[in-house]
């Protein structure tokens, strides 16, 4: 009889911590479906988001906020069966955790359950502070998003940089010692002032991961299809983008199209 062995470590929250003291960088990147996932987990990213922005990037919506807790599960549980060491978080959508403490836990346990993930995000602070206790003391573990906050756009109006005034720039840091305080394992920043982002960093113990919150941080996070170059409309100052996807595949269909047109494709020896 054999015995299967996984000698995959995985990353766990405990090991983001200690990659906090030892001031390694933790790499995370956005995931939703099995096939990209499997190729981001075997490069060896730490954490794999499956973030709430599928709305945007699979599902093609204007804003994150359409997006479903079903909809959510599907991609999580897409990505977890790909996942092999990276951590998976999963973003609790919108209207599945703002109502109260209940609800959020029920949608929390609801995700851990029906996916397989390790952990779920939520963005703010002080608000949902009480679902974010609420789910810890289930044993889930919370990952906290402040700064730009997608699922509040209608009330930011715009995705312009947030916390550049004193006083909201003061309550994030407030924010990021009651998540810490909580017992959340890291927090996401997004979109602000790359000395803010420094100081919650150097304030705060557990890891802050940035996306446009500077290198002061102790990790990044991108949007997989940005980063790669399949979304081309999108290029805020942050992005950097490793490939052109866009052009790439759009080249090859184009090729594939050619083909099948002029008899090309398939040749005697892609043939039965
Ligand atoms: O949903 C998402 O992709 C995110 C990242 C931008 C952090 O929350």
């Amino acid at each position: 009889m054999s015995i299967h062995t996984n000698d995959i470590k995985r990353i766990t929250t405990h090991i983001l911590q200690e990659m906090k003291y030892n001031n390694e960088k933790i790499a995370m990147l956005t995931g939703y479906d099995f096939s990209l996932a499997k190729i981001v987990d075997t490069a060896g990213i730490d954490i794999i988001l499956v973030g709430d922005s599928a709305s945007n990037v699979m599902a093609g919506h204007e804003t994150t906020l359409p997006i479903t807790l079903d909809q959510m599960i599907y991609h999580a549980s897409s990505v977890v069966r790909a996942a092999q060491r990276a951590l998976v978080v999963v973003d609790l959508p919108f209207g599945s955790y703002q109502g109260n403490s209940k609800e959020a836990l029920s949608s929390a346990i609801r995700i851990m359950k029906e996916s397989g993930a390790h952990a779920v995000k939520m963005e703010g602070g002080s608000e949902i502070l009480e679902s974010v206790e609420r789910i810890l003391s289930a044993g889930i573990p919370v990952m906290g998003h402040l700064g730009l906050t997608p699922q509040s756009i209608y009330k930011f109006g715009t995705y312009v940089v947030r916390a550049k005034e004193e006083e909201e720039a003061k309550k994030l840091l407030e924010d990021a010692k009651l998540l810490e305080d909580a017992g959340c394992f890291a927090i996401v920043l997004e979109k602000i002032p790359a000395h803010l982002a420094t100081k919650v960093a150097k304030e705060v113990k557990i890891p802050i991961i940035g996306i446009g919150a500077g290198n002061g941080v102790d990790g990044q996070v991108l949007v997989l299809h940005d980063m790669l170059g399949i979304t081309h409309e999108f290029s805020p100052r942050f992005l950097r983008r490793y490939n052109n996807l866009y052009e790439e595949i759009k080249g090859s269909v184009e090729s594939y199209i050619k083909d099948v047109k002029s008899l090309d494709f398939p040749n005697e020896k892609e043939q039965y």
